[in-house]
């Protein structure tokens, strides 16, 4: 036996208190049993490491534990953020009651009356035995209360309407905001209490009160959508114990949050086929192949700095794709106002939805609408060149399963067989080329003239295509005819 691995009772006297016999052996879990600096831990076999150390508990409510990478860890707390009335309340009340089963939850309730979440949660379905509640704005006395039920989950329902009468500012204002969390931390910590902060947000997204609330917990979520319709989406900023890539996908009903069984369908159900600027891209979120439709807009501008709006993608990948399609595609959107959203405001982060918005955008200004079995995915590079994605056979199954049968894809993407018909494409202009979306550069190029020209080459236009440009079929709209203004 080496000295190292020493149980405790041959250490013999203790060097605190210099008793004899009364040490005791206690195994450190939360490190795994692994080497700690300086100390005299033994390697472990890789193999027989735990595989979940942080012995998250799922929550029962699949999506958010989709989220939380399986659950809620015991002494984590986590900040639940989103705009006022989004659903921050139904959730986690449902979540409150579905863990119960596991050991006792309690809701502190500091902005509705016990009354009101009873009838909620009666509404929902979500009555159970084990889920407490103490309705109090008061910190001191939601300390107490959970000190004396000992829950497995507590839900402080807002941490801007709790505050510790001991200090002299504001109930929600950044000091109450700051030392109720910090204190409601502590507690999570000492008792391994998992703890849920619900924290508003304002209109422009900033979560209420002080950022240094993120830092101080373990766990970021943002509960988003469009409060006038039925989908919600679930994201975590920050996670100390898993990814943040994954999204949690629910529907508002009568009864509640209810996690979508299959989102890309319901993603795809209000999709109104045949217009310009529209085409659907499938994205990888987390580990879940989602089918979203991009939509563009393009308009004439009126002023020199064009408006770049964008919903759903990061506004600098817009501004990149609109510089790439200018410099490699020959279509100038210098003189249109450019809206880009993403349908049922999901946000997509992965560059493969670059092709589909490039596309959307050549849709839109050339008028021409894309077929809707049509789906695309890439990452556009610099040069204009399409890139290779990640699963891109996982993408193809999901926009198969959903009845698409043709894809624009990167160059060296494998036919997946079956009834799906692969295009691939070496460069975004060939891409448009394909989908023959051709006429954006004839209108982009138009519009250019008209800024740059002369009246009379304006009022040349106004009445018949500039030389060069193909008549346009009949029943197209006769786009580069209507750009004349001012
Ligand atoms: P709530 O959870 O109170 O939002 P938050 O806590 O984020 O402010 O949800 C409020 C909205 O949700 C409210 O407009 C009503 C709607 N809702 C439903 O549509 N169905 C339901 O079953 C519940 C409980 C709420
Ligand atoms: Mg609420």
């Amino acid at each position: 036996m080496q000295c190292g691995t020493l149980a405790p009772q041959w250490v013999g006297q203790c060097p605190g208190c210099r008793s004899w016999g009364s040490l005791i052996e206690e195994v450190d879990r939360a490190r795994g049993g692994g080497p700690r600096p300086g100390g005299g831990a033994l390697p472990v076999p890789l193999a027989g490491v735990a595989t979940d150390p942080t012995g998250s508990r799922a929550t029962g409510i699949g999506e958010l534990d989709r989220v939380l990478g399986g659950g809620l860890v015991p002494g984590s707390v986590t900040l639940l953020g989103g705009e006022p009335g989004i659903g921050k309340s139904t959730l986690l009340l449902q979540a409150a009651a579905s863990a119960a089963r596991n050991g006792p939850t309690l809701l502190v309730a500091a902005e509705e009356s016990a009354e009101q979440v009873r009838r909620r949660a009666e509404r929902l379905g979500a009555l159970v035995n084990g889920c407490y509640i103490v309705a109090t704005g008061d910190l001191p006395t939601a300390l107490e209360a959970a000190g004396s039920l000992q829950p497995a989950l507590l839900v402080v329902d807002s941490i801007q309407t709790i505050g510790d009468p001991s200090l002299t500012s504001q109930v929600g204002s950044t000091t109450q905001v700051r030392e109720c969390a910090q204190a409601l931390a502590h507690f999570a910590k000492v008792t391994g209490t998992a703890t849920v902060l619900v924290g508003h947000v304002t209109k422009d997204g900033v979560l209420a009160g002080p950022r240094t609330l993120e830092h101080l917990v373990d766990t970021v979520l943002s509960f988003e959508g469009d409060r006038h319709h039925a989908l919600r989406h679930l994201s975590a900023t920050k996670h100390r114990y898993g990814t943040t890539g994954e999204i949690g996908l629910f529907e508002m009903g009568e009864r509640g949050l209810v996690g979508l069984i299959d989102p890309s369908a319901v993603l795809l159900a209000d999709r109104h086929r045949g217009v310009a600027g529209s085409i659907v891209a499938p994205v990888i979120e987390g580990r879940r192949p989602l089918l979203v439709e991009v939509q563009a807009l393009v308009g004439e501008t009126r002023s020199s700095s064009p408006r770049r709006v964008v919903q759903g993608i990061p506004p600098a990948r817009l501004a990149l794709l609109v510089a790439v399609l200018e410099r490699s595609a020959d279509i100038s959107l210098r003189s249109f106002d450019v809206f880009v959203s993403t349908v049922g405001g999901i946000k997509v982060v992965e560059p493969a939805i670059d092709v589909a918005v490039a596309l959307a955008l050549a849709s839109a200004l050339s008028g021409v609408a894309i077929p809707e079995n049509v789906v695309a995915f890439g990452e556009i590079g610099l040069g204009g060149e399409i890139r290779q994605t990640r699963s891109a056979g996982r993408r193809l199954s999901e926009a198969a399963r959903l009845g698409f049968d043709r894809a624009v894809t990167p160059a060296s993407t494998p036919s997946p067989g079956g009834t799906m018909e692969v295009v691939q494409a070496a460069t975004i202009a060939e891409a448009i080329g394909v989908l023959g979306l051709g006429d954006a550069r004839r209108r982009a190029r138009a519009r250019t003239v008209v800024q740059g020209g002369a009246a009379g080459q304006t009022e040349g236009l106004r009445g018949r295509p500039a030389a060069g440009n193909p008549i346009q079929p009949a029943g197209r709209p006769r786009i580069g005819l209507s750009v004349v203004r001012d």
